[in-house]
């Protein structure tokens, strides 16, 4: 089978870790031609087209309209932000991929699926889709390569520590003593546009993807301090309260559920894990917390001088 044509990536407007958005640009950045999926027309939409990309518009789960995505493409990123329908989603992608016939799916997943069966999963409905979404491309025969990233820095460590660090010093996690590894979406990116570029040697692998270190989170803390030159602390702040603000916050029950079963695994030290993905794939080590703190410094209330 011909392997012409672009690289479809879903999700590619970006919403948290916005993966799909960071490999569009990289697959530009390479020459390689990429059809960006997105749900709708607006900025980022527009300035994926800007980019380069050719720009098309679906609903993941609506068949008709990834079929419509797919076809024409070899290769497959798939993707998309924590939500109810995932697991829809990804079998409505295996159907399509196997009646268009692609030659690799780069299927995103989460490291905590190495940890699951059918004797144990998690209360997450997210991490339970997940697990159902890899068995289900296996039993598709598709060429899949599956990627499982631990955390993201980009969510508890950014988006929920970023004004907390900016106005108190502090991060408020309640992730007990717990040891944790985040990983950057920009390294988890860097991994699966280099499966895309060249999916070959990839085909039937599962990359498992950590950060370079894993610690507690007062040393998570110290590495917010050396990298913002002010001191930073963690305060494990008390699982009730956390989950009563988030849905203060009115986040979809999905993802509160996800978050809040993220945050109790983290307390059982189930997110004490290492693995080599990042620099096995790419040949550079994943990015540290401190460079990640560094480079978003402004969102942490910026670097004393
Ligand atoms: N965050 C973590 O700590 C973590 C860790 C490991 C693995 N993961 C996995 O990473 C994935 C999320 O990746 P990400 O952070 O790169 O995603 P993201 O940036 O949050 O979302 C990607 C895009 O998906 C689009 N989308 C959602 N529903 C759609 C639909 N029905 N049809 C078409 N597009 C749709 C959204 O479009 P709009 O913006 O227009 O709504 C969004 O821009 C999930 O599979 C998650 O489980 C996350």
């Amino acid at each position: 089978m011909a392997d012409s044509g672009p690289i479809l990536v879903t999700g590619a407007a970006g919403q948290l870790g916005a993966v799909g958005r960071t490999v569009t640009g990289l697959l530009l950045e390479r020459g390689l031609p990429v059809r960006a999926m997105v749900r709708r027309e607006d900025d980022r939409a527009a300035a994926l087209r800007a980019a380069g990309a050719e720009v098309m518009v679906g609903d993941l789960l609506e068949p008709a309209d990834v079929y419509r995505v797919v076809s024409g493409c070899r290769r497959v990123y798939f993707g998309m932000s924590v939500s109810a329908g995932y697991l829809e989603a990804t079998v409505i992608m295996a159907a399509v991929a196997r009646e268009v016939g692609v030659n690799a799916l780069i299927n995103m997943s989460q490291l905590t699926v190495s940890q699951m069966s059918i004797q144990n999963t998690t209360p997450s409905p997210q991490q339970r889709q997940h697990w159902l979404s890899e068995q289900a491309l296996g039993w598709s025969g598709l060429p899949v390569v599956t990627i499982r990233p631990t955390v993201f820095l980009e969510g508890f460590f950014l988006r929920f520590a970023g004004p907390t660090v900016r106005d108190r010093g502090r991060i408020e996690v309640p992730f007990g003593r717990g040891k944790t590894s985040p990983v950057a979406a920009a390294d988890v990116a860097r991994v699966v546009a280099a499966v895309l570029a060249d999916p070959g040697p990839h085909l039937g692998r599962v990359y498992e993807l950590t950060g370079p270190r894993s610690q507690d989170m007062h040393g998570v803390a110290r590495e917010y301090s050396d990298a913002l030159n002010r001191e930073v602390t963690y305060y494990d702040i008390p699982p009730e309260a956390w989950e009563r603000e988030l849905k203060r916050e009115g986040l979809p029950e999905h993802l509160t559920r996800h978050l809040v079963t993220m945050a109790e695994l983290h307390r059982a030290g189930r997110y004490d894990r290492l693995a080599d993905g990042v620099e096995r794939v790419t040949g550079r080590p994943a990015m540290s917390v401190r460079d990640f703190v560094t480079l978003h410094a402004d969102e942490f209330g910026g670097r004393r001088s």
